[in-house]
């Protein structure tokens, strides 16, 4: 279940939400008739996999097996290939799942950036203990899983022997084609599909995310019923449900000159959901000069960082409060004090997460009186079923606000100019062509 709260949006009236009217019935159209832009990567809205599947079967079969034999698993991916498991994980085992001694594998990711110095620390933590690789890559080809996988791969061969290195490397990639597909298939890896009309930040619910999910520990049955719960929800109630709604709130906000979004969260577990979210939305409407900047925080630490911004800075921004219903808590309560130094004894006897809600609704309100409006995102609660709903909501909500805003939800074109310099700059082959005037720019900017 999902709730969106925007009444406390004050400046927002009925008529501006009404004046959206005709774009939000066009997106709708698109979604339902899959006949808008990019409709060939709609495959996420019946969702890729199903929990009788035998792809979801070989996943929950390769997830056991790492579970059993390895007491490290590393996921090399970038981007869609990447945020979306970290996310689940973190969020539902903690940010501190490695370090709980649970009976759960470690879980590192690398390969999402250039960093060198992360490699050699994340091989440090592997001394001793059983490793296993999943790499993953719609592409095959991605710079930076790829440069990381070579390295790991060469780890895993000294370390294990290149048989039993190849049961221990699992690859996930295109069906078809694809450098990382022929690599797998000659070496014999096991591999899973991302599917053709699923893009990298609508995949979390294929083996993308399901995979080291699952050897996290996560219930990733519950996961993919969330979401199909979701889904169904979505389409029966249409332009009147709250994902529709989001994204049409989005799209007043934009026209009201509020180019940023601030999606908040009071709860740290929820940071890498945050990462998730910007690339979700950020990949996916920033495009043709249109776009919301989508931007995360936690709070209330942040409230001592961008708080003053958020506050009395330029009026740029709304925030979007993601609000899980309060769980089963262990949030400890405070403690009296004879001595009562600190002057707490006003809060005795309240828990922290009681403390959090206050924080929240004045801080709200605070906001709010400041020009920074606030929509509350209420969802079922800190569970994989719920999380599979929110993740679901998010994806059709992102894809109906681009298409809100004609904009192509499902491509990023923009993602290849960096590739292309840098690829120029490294001496790829076929990429030397501007290299000359890449590197006089560089000059001019070093000197
Ligand atoms: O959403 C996307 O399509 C991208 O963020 C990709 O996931 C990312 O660039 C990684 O690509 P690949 O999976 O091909 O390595």
């Amino acid at each position: 279940m999902i709730n969106l709260r925007y009444k406390q949006a004050k400046s927002i009236s009925e008529s501006d939400i009404a004046a959206f009217d005709s774009l939000l019935k066009t997106a709708d159209g698109y979604l339902r008739e899959k006949n808008g832009l990019g409709n060939d990567f709609l495959g996420w809205r019946d969702l890729g996999i199903r929990t009788d599947s035998e792809e979801y079967l070989r996943i929950k079969a390769a997830a056991s097996r790492i579970r059993a034999n390895s007491d490290i698993l590393l996921v090399v991916g970038i981007g869609g290939s990447y945020l979306g498991a970290r996310a689940v994980i973190e969020y539902l085992m903690t940010p501190y799942h490695n370090q709980l001694n649970d009976g759960n594998p470690e879980i590192y990711f690398l390969g999402n950036s250039f960093s060198g110095s992360e490699l050699n620390t994340v091989l440090k933590l592997c001394e001793g203990k059983r490793v296993s690789v999943n790499v993953i890559s719609k592409s095959g080809t991605t710079t930076e899983s790829a440069v990381a996988f070579r390295i790991l791969r060469e780890y895993m061969e000294s370390r294990y022997g290149k048989k039993e290195a190849a049961e221990r490397i699992i690859a996930t990639t295109d069906a078809n084609r694809g450098a990382l597909l022929s690599l797998a298939k000659q070496e014999g890896y096991e591999c899973f599909v991302i599917p053709d009309d699923v893009g990298g930040r609508f995949s979390v619910l294929t083996a993308v995310g399901l995979l080291p999910a699952a050897v996290a520990g996560v219930d990733t049955d519950a996961l993919l019923n969330g979401a199909v719960d979701m889904r169904n929800s979505i389409f029966e109630e249409g332009i009147s449900h709250p994902a529709y709604k989001y994204a049409t709130l989005r799209n007043v906000m934009l026209a009201k000159g509020k180019t940023n979004e601030l999606l908040v969260s009071y709860d740290p577990d929820f940071r890498f959901m945050g990462e998730w979210f910007k690339q979700l939305f950020g990949e996916s409407e920033g495009k043709d000069k249109k776009g919301l900047f989508p931007a995360s925080v936690t709070y209330s630490s942040d409230l001592h960082s961008l708080g003053q911004f958020v506050q009395d800075g330029s009026p740029i921004l709304f925030e979007t409060i993601v609000r899980a219903s309060r769980p089963e808590s262990d949030s400890p309560a405070i403690p009296y004090d004879e001595q009562n130094g600190d002057g707490l004894n006003f809060l005795c006897g309240m828990t922290m997460d009681d403390i959090n809600e206050k924080a929240m609704m004045g801080t709200l309100l605070a906001h709010r009186d400041g020009g920074t409006e606030s929509f509350i995102i209420d969802f079922g609660g800190k569970d994989a079923y719920s999380l599979g709903e929110l993740i679901y909501f998010f994806f059709a909500s992102c894809a109906i606000s681009g298409y809100m805003l004609e904009v192509n939800p499902f491509d990023q074109p923009g993602v290849e100019a960096y590739k292309k310099n840098m690829f120029a700059l490294l001496g790829k082959p076929g990429y030397d062509s501007g290299k000359e005037e890449l590197l006089a720019k560089i000059a001019e900017i070093e000197a």
